[in-house]
């Protein structure tokens, strides 16, 4: 069933555990992810990266494509279709006309006047369609689609100040997590998650979910997270299955095949999400 993630995201803060955001790039993951997450009765939010809806060909090839599977494989889990860090209003607002049913608005780069200002124009005009709104404050760090982004830890002031002024659904904010692969150990701000948690009493989002212990994760789903955002973790699992079965085959070219020798691989890796998120038999 496709939907928003309100619902999703109330039911896991009401029963202290998380949703996966798991991000989508091609046919075969979405694929590969709706059957694991069906399997162990889950809902599921599929991200949706700018640059991979460009390379999967735009957002209304991207959403017809999630409806059409979930439709052929029989999928009864719920299944958010989301934008992940829409970068302007204009690109939130194609997402929802081509049929997502959720999108984030990261305006975090600009100081926090500025950020409320967008967000709030995308708030505007998602609550006439029923579509959810995520938004970031602070700086994620690391990088994504190749934009580099330098963690900054999010100002509780300014967290209060964006999630009141909005009317979003979920706030993100940046506290201490970055994407991709970590130097080191995560130092995730938990004071701050619960003090800003208390105040904005609403699901909040962890973004850079890859390399954070498993610890790590339970205590920030104890302190008010609701959805952690996973790519990396897939992209490496993947890509590990694929690089095998072309060393051990040389002969190999179908690329069905191909393609397909990452599946075992990203599916364990989504079994493993899920057990730790909690998020197992909550469909
Ligand atoms: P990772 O690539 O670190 O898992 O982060 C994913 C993410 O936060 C997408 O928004």
């Amino acid at each position: 069933m496709i939907d928003n993630m309100k619902a999703m995201l109330l039911k896991a803060e009401a029963e202290k555990y998380a949703v996966p955001q798991f991000n989508i790039n091609n046919l075969e993951w979405t694929r590969f992810i709706l059957e694991e997450c069906e399997r162990l009765k889950s809902p599921v939010i599929l991200g949706v990266s700018e640059g991979a809806a460009k390379y999967m060909g735009g957002f209304q090839t991207v959403a017809d494509m999630v409806k059409n599977l979930v439709e052929f494989l029989g999928i009864t889990i719920p299944v958010a279709i989301h934008l992940d860090h829409g970068s302007s209003f204009e690109n939130c607002i194609k997402a929802i006309n081509a049929g997502f049913t959720s999108v984030m608005i990261d305006a975090s780069k600009y100081k926090v006047e500025d950020n409320i200002k967008i967000t709030k124009q995308v708030t505007d005009y998602a609550r006439t369609k029923n579509i959810t709104v995520e938004a970031e404050v602070g700086a994620v760090g690391g990088e994504e689609d190749g934009v580099a982004d330098e963690l900054a830890y999010a100002k509780v002031e300014d967290a209060l100040k964006l999630f009141n002024e909005t009317n979003i659904d979920f706030l993100a904010p940046a506290l201490g997590s970055v994407h991709g692969i970590y130097k080191g150990e995560p130092k995730l701000d938990f004071h701050r998650m619960v003090e800003i948690h208390d105040l904005i009493n609403s699901p909040m989002v962890l973004h850079g979910g890859s390399g954070i212990p498993d610890d790590l994760i339970k205590k920030a789903i104890s302190c008010g997270i609701c959805k952690i955002n996973i790519n990396t973790e897939l992209q490496i699992a993947w890509s590990k299955g694929v690089r095998q079965f072309l060393n051990d085959d040389l002969k190999v070219y179908d690329p069905r095949k191909i393609i397909k020798s990452g599946e075992k691989n990203i599916k364990a890796m989504i079994e493993s999400k899920i057990m730790l998120f909690g998020s197992n038999n909550k469909a």
